[in-house]
């Protein structure tokens, strides 16, 4: 792919499923890359196997919720390679505890509501904050943010992962319609069931059989399905694609 060599990527998740596949195609494509997990062993293992194929990759512990941790997570990217030219939001709460217990609106724990909106939009909000002026003094850039494909067909279930997916598009919005004229994008991919380890867990094999025939696809997501799209939207390539959401979910809601 043109124009993503050398350019340095911020994947704030990417110690596991699309954000660590992620991490590797950019790495792959010539891009130097901060990996930002909480998962310390998840972070380290992406870019010990990104370093041993060749390419370039450092892993940061951080935590998406922290003010200070996201500071330090753009720093991070700037002392290692002299500048910040793009961001993948990709970190999710997708715990048992969390997106496991998220039920309507009705019978949801708070908690679960609270910590979904802390986790999912206010960390990329913190993450968007650190990383533009980095972008600008970089003169120009592309942040990606990960929704889901409920926040385009709406869900029975898991109010608050939903309402905090759905927080996401605005916020993206808001970016690409701020700083669009000083060469920053802000686009959305919506993933549609993605085989992660953790889609895995959380999704039974009876709900993905309820799934499978709503898309024109024979098959689920894979990670390198959306890691190819992410990488085609932070590239030169996607320069006039600002303020959208590319579904990558095998033709769900067609017919
Ligand atoms: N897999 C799917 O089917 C699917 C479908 C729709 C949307 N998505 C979205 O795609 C993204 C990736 O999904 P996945 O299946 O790869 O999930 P995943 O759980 O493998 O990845 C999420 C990553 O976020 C990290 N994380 C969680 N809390 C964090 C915190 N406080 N600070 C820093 N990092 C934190 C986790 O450690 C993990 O590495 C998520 O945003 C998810 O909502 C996934």
């Amino acid at each position: 792919m043109r124009g993503i060599k050398d350019k340095v990527i911020i994947v704030a998740g990417g110690g596991s499923g699309i954000g660590a596949a992620t991490a590797r195609r950019l790495a792959e494509e010539g891009a130097k890359v901060v990996v930002g997990d909480i998962n310390a062993d998840g972070a380290s293992a992406v870019t010990d196997a990104i370093r041993a194929a060749g390419g370039r990759a450092t892993a940061q512990v951080f935590d998406i919720t922290e003010d200070e941790s996201c500071a330090d997570l753009v720093a991070t990217a700037v002392k290692a390679y002299g500048q910040v030219n793009g961001l993948f939001n990709v970190a999710a709460d997708t715990s048992q505890n969390t997106l496991g217990r998220d039920t309507t609106v009705v019978d949801v724990p708070l908690e679960v509501w609270r910590r979904s909106l802390e986790v999912n939009l206010t960390g990329y909000f913190l993450t968007a904050r650190h990383t533009i002026p980095a972008l600008l003094a970089a003169g120009g850039g592309a942040i990606v943010n990960t929704i889901s494909g409920l926040v385009l067909y709406g869900d029975r279930n898991r109010v608050a992962y939903g309402a905090s997916k759905s927080g996401i598009l605005a916020l993206s919005k808001h970016i690409a319609l701020g700083w669009g004229k000083e060469n920053v994008r802000c686009n959305v991919v919506a993933p549609g069931l993605t085989l992660t380890e953790n889609s895995q867990e959380l999704n039974s094999p009876q709900y993905r059989d309820e799934v499978l025939p709503r898309l024109c696809s024979p098959r689920f997501g894979r990670p390198e399905d959306l890691a190819s799209a992410v990488t085609f939207l932070l590239s030169d390539e996607a320069e006039w694609i600002n303020g959208h959401v590319l579904p990558v979910n095998g033709g769900r809601g067609l017919g």
